[in-house]
Parts: structure tokens; sequence; C-alpha cells
């Protein structure tokens, strides 16, 4: 059966990194789950058909989240004075190995769901732990909630605590195979991606059975890369052959090219790490807040989306303490400033559409034709809620969604719409 949905509102969407569209009282149709095209006047054809009547709200594609840990949602804002492989050890592996206990995994992730269904963003890439019951919980409360979503049992099988470390390389990848084996055909909106934690957790023997399982699954792939200075140098002893960070996983064919693959964070990438990310067609997840609160540092976004790169946004929970793409797409720019200012390198810092494309249609190719309302793209759609922020001028489209950039909390969304299905 043909459906059709038609949403009038204020209409801001991006159709690449420096056009913003906007269509004040325009209509936003939707067939099928796919947008049909967004018009200042409703064609002839639908004149007959429902509307459904945002008039004087904002609409916009659903926001990415191209990187973030569900398990370290609870712990969000703790121990943010240290930082990466400090953090790691004394916050992140201590309430991860939590989740062993599935009791605590439902009462967590029943929160994190419950938060991250409510907030304005439609799709997420997410690491769970190395648990398989806890991750099997994660992907069941997620379908429920509606959102579509990418799901990563975490590999990690040297250079963690005891109590948060899988034997070795086989077990791991033993593990992942289990868990491929139980959960598939079981979703219609969670998808499986392959997630060795990063090169230091990794070893060798665990990289080669992962890239085996790749090409069997046909998996994409998520993981870190080139966050932080000791972390950098830490891999270079580890992988001695490595030319660079993005080198060693690329020694084990585990570097995109044919593996549809999100690195997140890339601040200290060299030069040449940055031309194969580029050849391989390499995602980078950028996730400015958790740069800034684990000392990281601030990428060079102005470079890779100079040269065509594929640059979506990232919350990096817990690194990152909040679930709004719109506060990423704030971050983003604000960091590129401290960075242009700190450097004096010459890159020009972003402007407010190349963040608000980073947030949408950016990070949303991940998953296909997602975050634009172009005609064929998937119906992504939030009405956002500006009454907490009123303001005594009429202002225009850009400078009302520019505002909800910087002012917005993580849930200020009235409606939400997720290839074409109505969640609230
Ligand atoms: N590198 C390896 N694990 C992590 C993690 O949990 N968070 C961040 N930000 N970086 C990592
Ligand atoms: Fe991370």
């Amino acid at each position: 059966m043909e459906t059709t949905r038609i949403l009038k509102g204020d209409i801001c969407y991006s159709t690449d990194k420096d056009t913003l569209i906007t269509v004040p009282d325009g209509f936003l149709v939707c067939e099928n789950g796919l947008c049909a095209g967004v018009f200042r006047q409703l064609p002839e054809i639908y004149s007959r058909l429902s509307v459904e009547d945002y008039t004087g709200r904002l609409i916009v594609p659903g926001l990415t989240d191209l990187h973030m840990h569900a398990p370290q949602y609870a712990f969000r804002g703790f121990k943010m004075d240290l930082e990466l492989l400090e953090w790691l050890n004394s916050s992140a592996f201590p309430e991860e190995a939590r989740y062993e206990d599935p009791e605590y995994a439902r009462r967590a992730y029943s929160i994190f769901v419950n938060d991250l269904r409510k907030s304005v963003n439609t799709r997420a890439c997410l690491f769970a732990t190395l648990h398989l019951p806890a991750t099997k919980i994660l992907m069941d409360l997620l379908e429920e909630s509606g959102l579509e979503t990418f799901v990563g049992k975490v590999n990690m099988d040297r250079n963690c605590p005891d109590y948060l470390c899988e034997k070795d390389g086989n077990a791991s990848a033993d593990a992942t195979i289990a868990w491929l084996e139980q959960t598939a055909g079981h979703y219609s909106h969670v998808r499986p991606i392959l997630t060795p934690r990063f090169i230091p957790a990794c070893s060798d023997h665990l990289m080669e059975r992962l890239r085996d399982i790749q090409r069997e699954w046909q998996l994409p792939l998520q993981s870190h890369l080139s966050e932080n200075p000791e972390e950098i140098a830490w891999v270079q002893e580890l992988v001695p052959g490595s030319r660079f960070y993005g080198d060693a996983y690329d020694q084990f064919g585990l570097f995109g090219g044919d593996v549809p693959t999100i690195m997140a964070h890339c601040v200290h990438c060299p030069p040449e790490e940055i031309q194969l990310m580029k050849e391989k067609g390499v995602y980078i997840a950028h996730c400015p807040q958790s740069n800034a609160n684990l000392t990281s540092g601030a990428a060079p976004v102005r470079l890779f989306l100079d040269q065509g790169m594929s640059v979506g946004l990232g919350s990096d929970i817990a690194g990152g303490t909040v679930l709004s793409i719109f506060r990423a797409m704030a971050e983003a720019i604000q960091v590129s400033k401290l960075r242009a200012r700190l450097t004096g390198d010459g890159l020009k810092p972003l402007t407010m559409e190349e963040a608000f494309f980073m947030g949408t249609k950016g990070g949303g190719s991940f998953f296909g034709k997602v975050g634009s309302f172009e005609p064929g793209y998937e119906c992504d759609a939030i009405v956002l809620d500006e009454s907490p922020i009123p303001h005594p001028q009429k202002l225009s489209l850009k400078e009302r969604l520019e505002r909800f950039l910087y002012l917005s909390g993580d849930d200020w969304v009235l409606h939400k719409y997720v290839k074409g299905r109505q969640l609230f």
C-alpha cells in the first residue's frame, strides 16, 4: 500500500557542504518512506491528502551521531580532567565491565535508549561492550525504539585490564561470530558493525581473524584513529612495521576500500594518513567535545572537507557528554576557531553551513541516502521545539537554526520521523 505523508512547516536542509536550503511555510512530501521533494506550494496531485501541519515550526533532517559508546552514557561528566589513556583505565574500563551483568545492562541501556529516542538524532553508530548478552539487550532496545543504528560488539584482547579483556584473538573472533549468528535476521532497524576497539587493544591475530569475518559477513567497520599523541606513539611500538597509525589497520585490510569504515577522531593525522583515508574512502567521525574534554586536540576538519572526504559528527559519549548533534555542530565551529587562532596554520574555521552538513547529510551518507530532503532520500525528519528560547524579532530560518545549534537541549524535539515512520 502506498503511503504518502506531507509535513508543513519552516524547512531547512543541506544539498552540499556550502548550501543550506531554507523554505519558509513549505511542504515536505514523503512517499513510502522516501522524500519526494520540498515544495513552496503543494502540487495539485497531493491536494486531496491530509497535511501534518507544523506551521511556524522548524523541520530539519534527523541528525546522525557517527560515533558513540552506549555503555559509557551512565558515567558522562565524570573524570573529565584526564587524558585518553588514563581516562580509559580509570573510568571507561571499570564502567564497561559492569555490562557483564545483563541485569545492569538492561537498566543502564534502558535509560540510554530512552534518551536517545527522545533526542534530535535519528541515526547512530554505537560501540557496545565485549559482552554478548548485554550487546543483544542493547540491540533489542534499539530495535524497539525505531531508530536506525549500527551496533558493534567490541573486540579487545590485549593491553586491557583482566576484568575487561578477551582471552586471545581466537576467543574474541569466535565470540564475534557467535554474536553475528545469534542476531542474524532478528532486526529491521539495527545492523551489526565490526568494532575492534583500537590497535592497542587488538592483537595481530585478532585483526587477521576480523578481516576474514569482515569478508565472510560483508560488514562495515568502526574504530578509533590518531586521537592522542601517547596512543599514536604506542601504536608505532606495537606495530613497528607500520608507516603511521592508519597503516596498522591497512596492513590487515581493515582501512576502507571495499570495507565501509568509520574512524573516530583523526586529530593528529600525518599527510600520508590523510591521503590513504582519502583513497580508501574512510569516514571521519569528528568528535569536537570529546577532543576538548580528553585534551586530544583539534582535528583539521577544514582540510578533510576541502579535499572532499567524508566527514560526520560524533558525540563520542562519554568522551563527550552531550547527545545532541546540534551541539556537536556548534562545538565543531568553536574548536575550528580555537585551532585556527592557536596554530595559525591558515586553515579557515568552519562555517555554520558546513557544520550543519556534517551532522546531517555528511554523517548520514554512511547509512545511504540519508540526512537531506532531496528526492529519493530516506525521510528522517524532526520538528523542533523553539518555545524555550523566544525572541523579540522576526528571524530568518537560517538565524533560527543557527541559534538552535548553540542554545538547544538534547531533546528539544516535538515530533520525530524515521524513514517516514512517526516515532512521536
Ligand atoms: N580509544 C579506545 N577506546 C576509546 C574510548 O572508549 N573512547 C575514546 N574516546 N577513545 C578510545
Ligand atoms: Fe570513542
